[in-house]
Parts: C-alpha cells; sequence; structure tokens
C-alpha cells in the first residue's frame, strides 16, 4: 500500500493477524465479549495496573477519563497545545476548558511543569500531560504539582505503550502514574488495532464509572445477556458507545506480542539516526540526551531556520520520503481561536517558536537501516 520509497509510518502485520481476525469471524461473536476481555486482561498484566477498558478510539479514552473525572462547563483543565487536536477536544466534549500550556523547550517537547504551575487558577481541576513522541513528561514534579491543588492527572499514552518513567521509587510504566491513563491503537502507533484504544486505572471507584460510561451507562452487557447472566438492565449515567469489537482485539492481542521488539527496533533506529544527524549544524535532535524509557513513537528534528521547512519537506519528498509535522498547536487553529474571548492572552512563546521548525522524519519497526541511511543522505544533500 505504500506509494512512498520511505514512509512516515508503517504497520507491522503478519499470518498471526489473519488468523486471530479468521478466528473470530468464525466463531460468530463479533461485539465485545471474551477475546475483549482477554486483551484487557493481557495489557492490564503488561502495565501492572488494576483495570483496563478497551474502548473504540483514544480519543474516547480520554474523553471517557474527563467524564469519570466529572469535568464540566466552568472547570479548567491544563495541557499542552503541542500534541493532537484529540487530547484538547477530549477536554470541550464536556464543556470543561483546556488552558495551554507551554512546552519545556527544544530539547525536551513536553509540557512545562513551571508554565503548568503558573497557569493554575481556581477553576483548575485537572493536568492532562501527553508523553509527546513517547518520552515521559516529568511525572514527579507534575504529581507534586497536582497534589499542592488537589489536581487529578490524565495521562495521555497515545505515543507511549510500553515507555517507563523512572521515579525515585523505581521504573513505572507509562499509563500508571496518574489517575487514569489513556492508550490509542490508531494505525501509525506502537500497537494498532487500526481503530482503538484502551483506559487504564488502580482505581476502584473510577473503574466503576468508566465501565458504565463506556456503554451507555448501563449495567450489563449484550454479552452478559447473551451468556444467560442477566435478562435486564438499568442505566444509571450518562453514557456512550465507545466498545472495542472483537476484531479488533483479537488484532490487539497478536500486536501486544510484537510491542516490545517494535519499541526495542524503534530505539535502534533512533540511536542511529542521532548518531548519523549529529554532526549536522542545520538541525537539532529533541530529546537527544534524554534518559531510556522513551517508546520511540516519533523522530522528530528541529531545522534552525523555520523559513526553509517547506521547502526541505519538499526536497525529501522529491526522493520518496515522507516527513510530517507533530505537530500544529492547538491553540492557532481557527476554531480553538474562536473559543478565546477577546483579549485573553494565549500566547506560548516557545511552543510557537519550536514547533514553526519541526519536521517528523520516518520511524517504524519494519524500517531497514538502509533506508534509514536513504533519508539521512537526502537531508546531507539537501544542506550541502
Ligand atoms: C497525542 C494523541 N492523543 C490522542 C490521540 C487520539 O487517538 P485516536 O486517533 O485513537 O482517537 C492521538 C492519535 O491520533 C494522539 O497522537
Amino acid at each position: 500500500m505504500n506509494v512512498w520509497k520511505v514512509p512516515l509510518a508503517d504497520v507491522t502485520l503478519g499470518p498471526e493477524e489473519i488468523a486471530a481476525v479468521t478466528e473470530v469471524l468464525q466463531s460468530g461473536w463479533l461485539s465485545m465479549g471474551p477475546k475483549t476481555q482477554e486483551f484487557e486482561d493481557r495489557f492490564a498484566h503488561f502495565l501492572g495496573v488494576k483495570y483496563t477498558f478497551a474502548v473504540a478510539n483514544g480519543t474516547a479514552a480520554l474523553h471517557l477519563a474527563c467524564e469519570v473525572l466529572g469535568m464540566g462547563p466552568g472547570d479548567e483543565v491544563l495541557c499542552p497545545a503541542l500534541t493532537f487536536v484529540a487530547s484538547a477536544n477530549a477536554i470541550i466534549y464536556n464543556g470543561a476548558r483546556p488552558v495551554f500550556v507551554d512546552v519545556t523547550g527544544p530539547q525536551d517537547l513536553n509540557l512545562s511543569v513551571a508554565d503548568a504551575a503558573s497557569k493554575v487558577s481556581g477553576r483548575t481541576r485537572a493536568i492532562m500531560v501527553v508523553h509527546y513522541g513517547g518520552y515521559p513528561c516529568d511525572m514527579e514534579a507534575i504529581a507534586a504539582l497536582a497534589g499542592r491543588h488537589g489536581l487529578k492527572i490524565i495521562e495521555d499514552c497515545a505515543h507511549a505503550p510500553g515507555a517507563v518513567y523512572h521515579s525515585s521509587q523505581g521504573p513505572r510504566l507509562l499509563g500508571t502514574l496518574g489517575d487514569i491513563g489513556c492508550f490509542s491503537f490508531f494505525a501509525n502507533k506502537n500497537l494498532t488495532t487500526g481503530e482503538g484504544g484502551m483506559v487504564v486505572t488502580n482505581d476502584d471507584e473510577l473503574a466503576g464509572k468508566i465501565k458504565t460510561a463506556r456503554s451507555h451507562g448501563m449495567t450489563t452487557l449484550t454479552w452478559d445477556r447473551h451468556r444467560g447472566h442477566s435478562f435486564s438492565y438499568d442505566v444509571v449515567a450518562r453514557g456512550y458507545n465507545y466498545r472495542l469489537d472483537e476484531m479488533r482485539s483479537a488484532l490487539g492481542l497478536v500486536q501486544l506480542n510484537r510491542l516490545e521488539p517494535g519499541n526495542a527496533r524503534r530505539q535502534e533506529l533512533t540511536y542511529a539516526y542521532r548518531a548519523q544527524l549529529k554532526d549536522l549544524d542545520h538541525l537539532e535532535v529533541p530529546f537527544r540526551d534524554f534518559p531510556g524509557g522513551s517508546a520511540h513513537h516519533l523522530f522528530p528534528i528541529l531545522l534552525r531556520d523555520c523559513g526553509g521547512r517547506t521547502d526541505f519537506m519538499a526536497a525529501l519528498a522529491q526522493q520518496s520520503i515522507q516527513t510530517s509535522i507533530h505537530y500544529p498547536p492547538v491553540h492557532l487553529f481557527s476554531y480553538y481561536r474562536s473559543l478565546w474571548e477577546a483579549g485573553h492572552d494565549h500566547r506560548l512563546p516557545l511552543t510557537e517558536e519550536i514547533s514553526a521548525r519541526l519536521v517528523t522524519l520516518p520511524l517504524f519497526p519494519a524500517m531497514t537501516m538502509a533506508q534509514l541511511d536513504t533519508v539521512v543522505a537526502a537531508i546531507r544533500g539537501y544542506f550541502r
């Protein structure tokens, strides 16, 4: 399906995925049931977390997090602007307002805890952290900030399945450090089910609410009724249809086996890029000296000169190398600008300056060293 010699991302799918989905189709049970339960159990074991709920996509996971934490009109949620728009969208679905936080700097594209602290108001209820590119945010500083102000912590782990945060109490997998962790299994992610996601928590009360809100606020599932465990149901809360189906859960189970070797390969490629780009003065590599533990979802670079970005990306495209921008900052999109009342200062100087120079290079587990060499040669050729 690739039109590029070196695509930005690519899925690794084998006969195991085809067999797993075929088995579900042959079973005749397609909507959420035993495969989803197995996927949730395996993901819980992998993360070392008490509760996992498979959902339709990562955006649904984030929305459920905001829903069960009780976000509503008048509430503010701190979140980065250098993220996919889904992070902020999930906040506004419930009428709460995202308060955008600047990045830390060119070497750390995660949100600045100091800027977050300066934006806490009497209305702030939560902080949504996004582990950009799979690189962990400073979770100890974030926990301290949240503790001081009584804020809930939502982790957007769309880029970070399998990434580790090295805290003073030892290593912890991302998604287990806040109140609720949210994962995306979209097609370009480290673990994919095409569309899909997971909400995880260690909190008994939140878990009960997530389970109910995922399926219309109902007290029983179709699968329970099919097995004769129940004949009726009540609706006890506002709910949604955010369930995952059995085909995707079967895919997820196989993909979970591929996650750790896939992340290891991403790391190998990241280190190779860093070594080969080290002497180039025309660009900077964010997270270059970041201590281990990333899921290496993205390989971003920062051009020294923002004016040349379109030319740079076009020159690589000419050689059939796909690049992208992660991300155009959310606070500058027309819709988000329109949400702000006149005169409200929502400038994010570092995010704006850095995002104008960002380019994402190809990175995926099946990428060969020859493909990486092709990308590096094209970059060197451009700057010669
Ligand atoms: C940082 C981030 N948050 C949230 C999402 C939303 O996930 P999904 O596309 O599965 O809804 C994505 C992925 O696209 C993402 O990259």
